[in-house]
């Protein structure tokens, strides 16, 4: 009896644990879809764990080591020999491409204070705050007013390099007197800047996917060249030889390697200091230090305060001990940029983020530090740092770092938030609203008030889509401009960027390739592939109207938030961003300020095989 009754609990305690497996299973499940916009497949399952709200600073920038491009084999079998895609036109349009006018000059200031409260409204009501469409058209619009041009003496270029607070802002580790005149960027050379050079940080880890070619793409696509370094930033602690991979083995980051060595881009590997000095000053954020120093150790410096070490030269440095050391943080990114940003000033991107827009005045004025508001989130401590920046060596980043460090290493940006909010910091700590760098964000929170933005987007999945999807919905609901002239009326054929010939050449390599591999009579006629007339009523995926000039018009970044193995289908408005910069890179179109590529040739995005 006893025996049963038993055996009967321990049924149900089975029954328990199964039934919240299937529970889990299903949140699980739902949390993809969401994420997502589909139902993921079951190898998505495995190789996908979700992440679990978009945005999250904690699970960004991290490659996909289970990601691999399909094989040539695969490629050729999917070649749909009906062949319309081949012949697709670039887009329905004709576009304008230098959109955005003449870029700023080197010492065009963004006054910060002017943007968050034109797009927050007052400190305490935020009442602007959820009006995403009016801040974008602010940003667009309002150049005149927020742009500025410091008084004489005051201008950055101005300033000795020795004084800069960026890294080797001078090309010389700031040892010029001054700034060179300005040469432009050509084949092997970066050029000059005559201003400082402002660093831009980005965390990766893993081989490179094609969001590491979006976010790189997107930075020589809109940034001044000769007055940017891009640092890439390798876990060295997670992988000591990720520098060399990505030199030497990493396919995709190939076609990046001459702007390695011309170098725009700087490689580095991640390993977190055990100690990070600090600027002259009180270290301590008020609390004071130790009335009795600690004893003189070998190397004559000693303990000052808490976490806090004076050496030999009167130098500071912040420390973590052996214990912090040990258990380095899980969010390792979240670290990073304010360690980095520390030592080194400029400005912080996650990986998944697209440029829109020129960042160096957001970047060279006197106070601009800053990061971005959580979504629609009212309170102001909840920060996004996913695009942030600080002026390096200065209080404020000592005084985040070590609060950082002293809460554990919890660099989780609400955490550094709330602090800062505590000790009356966040207001030299400007919170930029969403419209700024993640447009979509408060509408994909339903927090958005006002009209929807242009285009009129409501998650992260829609920019992902061209199937049978145009217009999506209320796509162009709060577009009010003039309609873009169709391309058919101006050319008779849509093939206005000749970018049949070059995709031509690809083919063929690959299709050869192919055949000698496999060892199978894989044909394809080529030429009965291009001769073939394009039925748009037969496409999945026809062009639209969609151009870069109205995506989020105004916003200096798009941020694609995670999705990491998700590719772009053809028409899409990513698609249109990649077109774009292809367009660029290699057939002669202009970028949004009008300027041409005069750099090493970029190989434009693998073809998305899963979608011809
Ligand atoms: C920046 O904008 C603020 C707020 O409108 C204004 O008070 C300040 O004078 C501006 N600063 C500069 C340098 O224009
Ligand atoms: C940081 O600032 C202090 C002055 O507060 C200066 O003496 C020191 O050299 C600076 N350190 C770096 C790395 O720039
Ligand atoms: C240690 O520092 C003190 C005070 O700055 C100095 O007098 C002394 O000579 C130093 N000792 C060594 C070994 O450097
Ligand atoms: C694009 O086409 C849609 C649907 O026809 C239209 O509503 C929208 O205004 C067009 N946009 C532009 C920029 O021409």
């Amino acid at each position: 009896m006893a025996k049963k009754s038993c055996a009967k609990s321990f049924c149900s305690v089975l029954q328990s644990v199964f039934a919240a497996a299937g529970l889990y299973g299903l949140l699980y499940l739902g949390v993809l879809v969401i994420q997502r916009g589909s139902l993921p497949s079951p190898k998505d399952l495995i190789q996908n764990p979700p992440t679990l709200r978009p945005g999250s600073p904690s699970s960004d920038s991290v490659g996909q080591p289970g990601l691999r491009l399909p094989s040539s084999k695969l490629k050729v079998e999917k070649i749909n020999p009906a062949a319309n895609w081949f012949n697709r036109p670039e887009s329905l349009v004709v576009p304008r491409d230098d959109y955005l006018g003449k870029r700023p000059n080197v010492d065009t200031v963004a006054n910060l204070t002017k943007l968050v409260e034109e797009c927050r409204g007052s400190y305490e009501n935020i009442e602007k705050m959820p009006y995403v469409y009016d801040c974008l058209k602010y940003m667009e619009e309002g150049e005149k007013e927020y742009f500025y041009t410091p008084a004489r003496g005051e201008r950055a270029s101005e300033q000795p390099p020795r004084r800069a607070e960026y890294l080797n802002s001078d090309g010389a580790d700031n040892s010029l007197d001054e700034y060179p005149s300005y040469k432009s960027a050509s084949k092997d050379s970066i050029g000059q800047c005559n201003g400082p050079i402002v660093p831009y940080h980005v965390y990766w880890t893993g081989p490179a996917t094609w969001r590491v070619e979006l976010f790189i793409k997107s930075h020589f696509y809109t940034q001044n060249i000769p007055c940017v370094r891009l640092w890439l930033w390798l876990d060295g602690d997670r992988d000591p030889k990720a520098v060399d991979k990505m030199l030497n083995h990493d396919p995709l980051f190939e076609k990046f390697l001459p702007f390695v060595e011309r170098g725009d881009i700087v490689l580095k590997t991640w390993k977190f200091p055990s100690r990070i000095p600090l600027p002259k000053g009180d270290n301590t954020d008020g609390v004071g230090y130790y009335k009795t120093p600690g004893k003189r150790n070998s190397k004559n410096e000693t303990l000052v305060a808490d976490g806090l070490i004076r050496d030999a030269n009167d130098q500071e440095w912040l420390v973590l001990t052996e214990k912090q050391m040990t258990f380095l943080p899980v969010a390792v990114s979240d670290a990073v940029r304010f360690v980095v940003l520390h030592l080194s000033g400029g400005a912080y991107f996650d990986m998944d983020v697209v440029m829109l827009r020129d960042m160096r005045p957001l970047l060279i004025g006197d106070e601009h530090s800053f990061a971005e508001r959580w979504g629609g989130h009212p309170s102001p401590g909840d920060y996004n740092t996913a695009i942030m920046s600080l002026t390096a060596n200065s209080s404020l980043s000592s005084y985040l770092l070590r609060g950082g460090v002293r809460m554990g290493l919890n660099f989780h940006p609400r955490v550094i938030g709330v602090m800062s909010v505590k000790d009356r910091r966040n207001r030299e700590f400007h919170m930029l609203e969403t419209a700024a760098f993640d447009p979509i964000w408060t509408e994909f929170n339903w927090d958005r008030l006002g009209r929807c933005t242009v285009p009129c987007i409501h998650d992260y999945g829609q920019v992902f889509k061209g199937k049978n999807a145009f217009p999506l919905k209320d796509e162009w609901d709060s577009y009010e401009g003039e309609q873009l002239k169709l391309a058919s009326e101006t050319k008779s054929r849509g093939h206005f960027w000749e970018i049949k010939t070059k995709r031509d050449e690809e083919i063929s390599e690959r299709t050869t390739t192919t055949e000698i591999s496999t060892q199978t009579a894989v044909t394809i006629d080529r030429d009965a592939l291009s001769k073939a007339e394009y039925r748009i009523e037969q496409d999945n995926y026809p062009p639209t109207n969609r151009t870069l000039e109205n995506f989020f018009r105004g916003a200096w970044t798009y941020h694609v938030h995670n999705q990491w193995l998700k590719n772009p289908e053809p028409s899409s408005w990513l698609n249109v961003v990649q077109r774009a910069q292809d367009g660029f890179f290699s057939h002669g179109r202009l970028n949004p300020y009008g300027e041409k590529w005069d750099g090493p040739a970029i190989p434009e995005y693998e073809i998305s095989w899963e979608y011809t």
